[in-house]
């Protein structure tokens, strides 16, 4: 059986705002596996972003664990937490991200860039042509339909073959069809490259392309196949 890519044990979240204190997660147990494509379902206000910020390593829980690659992750000083966020996950947000004034091209190898690593030009054509998009290579950023602008983001958050991709509505601001486009090729990445993605949304069509799906409600996760049960 393989091991958890990803895993976070009892994380429970809360924000103190002066006297008033929000608890948003309480008690989430959950693991991410190679070559999974994990829909996280819930709606506006229940915790997603939260919860993927946590498991990305971008904020701490208020209690619990968060494992990397079976590596124990919030205990990391912040040096070490980098290390791991760039080496070890891919990040693709709701909102374009990508950076106006470099081709799709270079925004794609960016990640490598920043780590030094050789060979930018190829790899990144690699990644392109992976997801279908390499005719766009010397486009700039505002030359794109939103569609493929999320899947340069999603070749970008590729770049380094991360363990794990996380990704928080990505297709929140997209058309149906532009929104299915981006879902199929996450499922498609997921099983070509063995990396586990967790797709935060409250999109409900992502389940159709999910290989599993949770719910997270009152700060709880469950699993779909318990829909319905007490
Ligand atoms: N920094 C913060 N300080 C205080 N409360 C916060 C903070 N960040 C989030 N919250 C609260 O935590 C709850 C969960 O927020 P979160 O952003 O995780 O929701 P979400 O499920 O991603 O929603 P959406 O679908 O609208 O993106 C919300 O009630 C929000 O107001
Ligand atoms: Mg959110």
């Amino acid at each position: 059986m393989a091991e958890p890519i990803l895993e976070v044990r009892g994380v429970a979240k809360s924000y103190k705002q002066g006297q008033i204190e929000t608890q948003v997660l309480r008690g989430v147990d959950f693991a991410a596996y190679p070559g999974e494509l994990i829909a996280v379902l819930g709606p506006s206000g229940s915790g997603k972003s939260t919860l993927l910020n946590i498991m990305a390593l971008l904020d701490e829980p208020t209690s619990g664990d968060v494992m990397v690659g079976g590596r124990r992750a919030n205990s990391l000083e912040s040096g070490e937490r980098a290390h791991l966020r760039n080496h070890k996950l891919g990040f693709v947000f709701q909102f374009d991200s990508l950076l106006p004034e470099f081709t799709v091209l270079e925004n794609v190898s960016m990640p490598g860039r920043i780590l030094g690593a050789p060979d930018l030009d190829a790899r990144a054509l690699k990644q392109l042509e992976r997801l279908n998009i390499a005719r766009l290579a010397e486009r700039f950023p505002q030359q794109l339909s939103g569609g493929e602008r999320q899947r340069v983001a999603i070749a970008r958050a590729l770049f380094n073959s991360p363990s794990a991709l996380l990704a928080d509505e990505p297709t929140g601001n997209l058309d149906r069809s532009n929104g299915e486009l981006v879902f199929s090729s996450l499922r498609e990445q997921a099983e070509s490259s063995s990396v586990a993605i967790v797709l935060v949304t409250h999109n409900e069509e992502a389940a159709r392309f999910a290989s599993r799906t949770v719910h997270i409600l009152d700060g709880k996760l469950s699993e779909t196949s318990l829909q319905g049960k007490a």
